[in-house]
């Protein structure tokens, strides 16, 4: 399918709380999959949860559920929060389905036709909270516990027979995709961490696990359970129906994913793939933390702030422009509850508050239509947005960048109508003045229609007052003309300020 876009998020541990984390995940993808629709591609975004393995299994033991209906309560947590944050996923995928355990056994028989799994035994150190295994050398000893070096969590010895699947097989092909395909790995940072490690060497993986029961039973074998990340990272195609009909929508565009993932994401995920001779994603993104002070914000140093009451006491439009704009899209940034306020403050100050200038002014004195321009006039030069710039930024994902650069555009046109007055009939003649609202009203279309992919709300209801709408809404009409005379209406407040 050509002009077809795929785009997801992680699938989500619905044992915790939606948080912050989650939260910019999800609004990162979302707002690239809703620029991509009104670019004109034929989007599927896909977000979900991932419910099997020991981390959830020892979380429903601990509330004495059965593990299924605890995951039906819990993952309800994070279909939710897809209208609270207004992601416009087309699809929820939970790793519990039947559609997703069935691709997920197609992937493993298929691993194990080509032979790619032997079965073996498998000692090592192992993180629940991460479910991962980690060799001698990625451990610390603190007080006489063991924890990984890279994420923090405490890790216990485990032996057990296990299947295996011959990841060191691909550490040539890996490498010559990585330098085939230089944009697979964004950012560029983060892409010499993967080629640097899987440089170093790869050993078989260990994917299937006989101490638990919570999860996809191994075709044939069921006392073996698969390995959470081969069974969750299956979701991504699970969800297109891939082997079902040979969906048109994989492979995907894109995986926006945290750092902390980026290997199973960029290293194991091709490898299954290449070697189950399936076509691999284009991109995969890894974005950085979202600190609180110099620490990661998580639930257990305390440090939150937490996403669902911030829209509730803000709105989702809010905090989704605050984390786009505040944090640069693949490092990681610090955000708080002052700096959030200053952020929608300006927003209410430079945009929201130009709206209500024009519009009042219009539905004043001109019965809110678009007033009649002179002869052959078109919008103010200056004011043409160059939407290549736009389209680039994005592409590249520098999404903090499109937006100050929307910022500079909108402080622009604050600009022209403080310069122009089109309230002062003495140095305007009254053509004057209508032909400065008419550019200014183009302008602030422009503004709303790039603002859309970050605060759709605002924008859907702004465009809906220029009768433009919510499924109209496209690039193409930036810079577009008016047909004179047309009936407007006044928009509400669109931002508050705190
Ligand atoms: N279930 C796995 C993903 C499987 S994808 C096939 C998982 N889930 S998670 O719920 O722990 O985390 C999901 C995402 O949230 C990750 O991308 C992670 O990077 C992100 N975040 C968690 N805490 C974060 C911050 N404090 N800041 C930004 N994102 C971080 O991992």
């Amino acid at each position: 399918m050509s002009n077809k876009f795929y785009i997801t998020t992680p699938i989500y541990y619905p044992s915790a709380k939606p948080h912050m984390g989650h939260a910019y995940s999800s609004i990162a993808a979302d707002v690239i999959a809703r620029f991509k629709k009104i670019q004109g591609y034929n989007v599927f975004f896909l977000t979900g949860t991932d419910e099997h393995g020991l981390k959830i299994q020892k979380a429903a033991e601990k509330e004495k559920k059965d593990p299924k209906i605890f995951c039906d309560e819990i993952s309800k947590n994070f279909i939710d929060l897809t209208n609270i944050l207004d992601l416009s996923n087309n699809d929820f995928i939970r790793t519990t389905e039947e559609r997703h355990k069935a691709t997920a056994i197609e992937l493993w028989k298929l691993l194990d036709k080509n032979e790619q799994i032997y079965l073996s035994k498998y000692a090592g150190w192992y993180s629940i909270s991460d479910e991962a295994y980690y060799s001698e050398d990625e451990i610390d000893e603190i007080d006489g516990k063991k924890f990984s070096k890279s994420s923090g969590s405490s890790v216990e010895w485990m032996e057990e027979e296990s299947f295996f699947f011959k990841l060191s097989e691909w550490q040539k092909p890996l490498l010559n995709f990585y330098e085939k395909n230089p944009d697979f790995i964004m950012p560029e940072s983060r892409k010499n961490e993967v080629v640097n490690f899987v440089t170093s060497g790869l050993k078989d993986l260990s994917i299937s696990r006989t101490t638990f029961k919570w999860g996809i039973p191994v075709p044939n074998n069921s006392k073996h359970i698969m390995y959470v990340w081969l069974d969750a990272l299956t979701n991504y195609i699970s969800a297109t129906n891939f082997f079902e009909n040979k969906n048109k929508f994989w492979p995907a565009d894109l995986h926006i994913i945290g750092k902390d993932i980026l290997r199973f994401h960029a290293i194991y995920w091709p490898a299954f793939l290449m070697a189950a001779k399936l076509p691999l994603p284009k991109q995969v993104f890894g974005h950085g933390w979202i600190l609180s002070g110099e620490e990661k914000m998580s639930k257990s140093k305390g440090n939150i702030l937490d996403p669902i009451e911030l829209v509730n006491d803000y709105g989702s439009d809010e905090l989704r422009y605050y984390l786009m704009k505040e944090v640069i899209f693949g490092l990681d940034g610090t955000i708080n509850l002052d700096n959030f306020r200053n952020t929608i403050n300006d927003l209410a100050n430079n945009i929201g508050n130009l709206s209500n200038r024009i519009f009042t002014i219009l539905d004043k004195n001109y019965d809110c239509k678009i007033p009649e321009i002179s002869s052959g006039y078109t919008i103010n030069e200056n004011l043409l947005i160059n939407l290549k710039d736009f389209i680039n930024l994005i592409n590249k994902y520098e999404i903090h960048n499109y937006l100050k650069k929307i910022h500079t555009y909108s402080s622009m046109l604050n600009k022209y109508v403080n310069d122009n007055e089109p309230w002062n009939k003495k140095i305007n003649s009254e053509q004057n003045i209508k032909n400065i609202l008419y550019s200014t009203i183009i302008g602030l279309k422009n503004i709303f229609i790039l603002l859309y992919p970050i605060t759709p709300k605002s924008s859907i209801s702004f465009l809906k007052n220029l009768s433009i709408n919510r499924e109209d809404i496209a690039l193409d009409l930036i810079n577009k003309e008016f047909v004179p005379n047309q009936k407007l209406s006044k928009p509400n407040i669109l931002f508050k300020k705190y």
